[in-house]
């Protein structure tokens, strides 16, 4: 806090020496605080990915190039959700941040990249998550995926023999979360995002959140601080122990880690930090609703609301009292303000109804001194018809404009939401002609139609390739949103340092598995077709997405474990009569063996026979 506005006088002589060719515009930049440099207040933002092998060599390059870079803000990714850092510790031992393995883990030099940044002109975040640092893939495949089918579920027969049972550690709960070829070792490298209930500011948190949802009279909240990496968890569905995923030193240290990001973000003198949640896997597990959701009611997932505010307010607190310049910002699902049904298998309405019964948090991040504003991850999505949000809105131009309006009108504002943009192959869906690609002709439509309204954009990834020559690399896309954005910026002209690109190998990534390998599922000709809605990420599957992804390995090694599983399940099986091997198939994939209503395990429908 004292350091703060004598850096930022600091900052800005050096940002005058270094960029001299923009001080004719700049009298009014200069006289402002060094986080409205964009005068505009409008951001361009990119998320680098910081993973073992290329981390350093990138982090250089973007210092190097850092006053030309057609951006003005880089969030650094990702640090761990169980990460602890203790103040003036000095090192990144307890992060996972993936820049060094020794030493202080990359700390002093993370520090000094920062410092250089932030003098060229650009802010720097950090950011807690990322889709691996979400995924509990023993619960993510038992309720994220299991219970909707699909083609998402094939990974069952695929690595487990079609017996969820045979998805253990050994194999990664059969690759529920990443696919072999991301190249995970360890239940280490995923992780939860804990309830650190010996914390004063997360005690107050958490009471705030349960005032606010008594007087929005939503239902009661059941808070999990027994959830954290390393402990013994019996889920109540099947009564089994389970060993969460992730670390559990900060326990050991009784640190919170939401305060401990603030702590280190304050010692990386960091203009931000970005909180990247993604657990599917919590909503699943405690949702409200049948196994499938498919019900005209569909589920509810209320406890993942609650988590999710308890942890912005833990962020909110935090900052009050440790570091009060610091922004909060946060990546939000596409469906994220949605208010209508949710089906599961996503997040869709968590910002919605958080915004319902503690707008202050929403406010937060998208308005004043500390607002760093709600990445709208407006990608991977899917143009099959039941998975557009409305008829004829199915494209990505539309698609995008339909749900960035959906967090415009639930904040009665477009101040601090920024649209996303995925570069290159989409994460989602797995069937290639479903996908809804940044393509240089649907990203014009977008600046014209959407971005025009919105006082900022970002992108995944910096350095992720555009894998097409329909796709729009991401230099383009950073030029453009920069001139569109920061009109008569230099740096709008300047060049990514992924130009001149570094072999990048890494898959890790914000959005749902994001290998550009990925090929987890995919089966036979007799595949499932899930009726979804607009909502599921279980995609549809045909056959042309066998032909195009799956290697002959896969498809030989899918097609004998589906032969068996239709050997093993032909005859006498009936929708909604009991079964015992969850997450079994039978009727040529069209019933599956999972929860009922009752909790029982049954035959729920996902195919076209009901009977065999
Ligand atoms: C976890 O708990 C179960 C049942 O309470 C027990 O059988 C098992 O040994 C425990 N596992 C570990 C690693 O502590
Ligand atoms: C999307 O891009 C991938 C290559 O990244 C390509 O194989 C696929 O055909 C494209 N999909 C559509 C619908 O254009
Ligand atoms: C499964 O599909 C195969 C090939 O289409 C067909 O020959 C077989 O009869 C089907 N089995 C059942 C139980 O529907
Ligand atoms: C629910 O399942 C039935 C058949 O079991 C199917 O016809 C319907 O489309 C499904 N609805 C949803 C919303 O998935």
């Amino acid at each position: 806090m004292l350091r703060c506005f004598p850096f930022n006088s600091v900052i800005h002589l050096i940002h005058a020496m270094i960029l001299p060719l923009v001080l004719a515009a700049a009298s009014v930049v200069l006289a402002a605080p060094l986080r409205e440099r964009a005068a505009n207040g409008n951001v361009v933002g990119a998320y680098l990915l910081i993973d073992p092998k290329d981390g350093p060599t990138k982090l250089a390059q973007v210092v190097a190039q850092a006053s030309t870079m057609p951006v003005n803000r880089v969030t650094l990714s990702f640090v761990r959700p169980d990460m602890y850092y203790e103040p003036g510790s000095n090192t990144l031992v307890g992060t996972g941040f993936n820049y060094a393995n020794s030493g202080d883990y990359g700390f002093a030099a993370v520090k000094d990249a920062v410092s250089k940044i932030q003098a060229a002109g650009v802010d720097v975040y950090l950011s807690m998550g990322g889709w691996d640092y979400n995924c509990w893939p023993y619960t993510y495949l038992r309720y994220s995926v299991a219970p909707y089918g699909g083609a998402n579920a094939d990974i069952i027969k695929q690595y487990g023999n079609g017996n969820i049972d045979n998805c253990v550690e050994a194999n990664q709960w059969c690759y529920a979360c990443e696919p072999p070829s991301n190249g995970n070792s360890g239940a280490d490298s995923f992780a939860v995002f804990p309830e650190p209930s010996w914390s004063s500011i997360w005690t107050q948190a958490t009471a705030d959140v349960v005032a606010a949802q008594n007087k929005a009279n939503s239902p009661a909240v059941v808070w999990h601080p027994q959830i954290y990496g390393g402990q013994n968890w019996t889920d109540p569905a099947t009564g089994k122990a389970q060993i969460v995923v992730g670390r559990a030193d900060f326990a050991t240290k009784k640190r919170d880690p939401y305060q401990d990001l603030v702590y280190l973000a304050k010692d990386l003198g960091l203009v931000g930090i970005d909180l990247d949640y993604e657990e599917f896997w919590h909503a699943d597990t405690f949702k409200v609703g049948s196994s499938d959701c498919n019900a005209s009611n569909g589920c509810t997932l209320w406890q993942t609301v609650y988590k999710y505010s308890a942890i912005v307010r833990d962020f909110q607190l935090s900052i009050a009292a440790i570091y009060p310049t610091l922004k909060l910002s946060t990546a939000a699902a596409a469906v994220g303000a949605s208010g209508e049904t949710w089906w599961g298998g996503n997040l869709k309405g968590l910002w919605y109804n958080s915004y319902t019964i503690m707008p202050s948090l929403t406010q937060f991040m998208t308005q004043g001194a500390n607002a760093g504003g709600l990445n709208v991850m407006t990608y991977d999505m899917s143009d099959a018809t039941d998975e557009c949000p409305q008829p004829g809105v199915c494209s990505l131009p539309q698609q995008v404009d339909f749900y960035m309006g959906t967090y415009k009108t639930m904040t009665s504002s477009n101040a601090g939401i920024y649209v996303g943009y995925e570069i290159g192959t989409p994460a989602y869906p797995t069937d290639y002609t479903q996908m809804l690609n940044l393509t240089t002709s649907a990203f014009a439509t977008l600046q014209t139609n959407t971005q025009s309204n919105y006082p900022g954009g970002f992108y995944w990834e910096m350095y992720k390739a555009a894998d097409s020559a329909a796709n729009i690399d991401v230099n383009s896309v950073s030029q453009k949103l920069c001139a569109q954005l920061l009109p008569g910026q230099t740096r709008c002209q300047g060049n990514l340092p992924s130009t001149s690109p570094i072999p990048v190998t890494s898959t890790t990534a914000i959005s749902p598995v994001t290998t550009t390998t990925a090929a987890p599922v995919q089966t036979t000709t007799t595949a499932v077709i899930v009726k979804t809605t607009t909502t599921a990420i279980i995609p549809k599957t045909t056959t042309t997405a066998v032909v195009v992804k799956t290697t002959t390995t896969a498809k030989k090694t899918t097609t004998t474990a589906a032969v068996k599983t239709t050997t093993a399940a032909s005859g006498g099986y009936t929708a909604g009569a009991a079964c015992t091997n969850y997450g079994g198939w039978a009727c040529n994939n069209s019933l599956i063996c999972s929860y009922g209503a009752a909790g029982t395990l049954v035959w729920v429908q996902v195919g076209t026979t009901a009977s065999c």
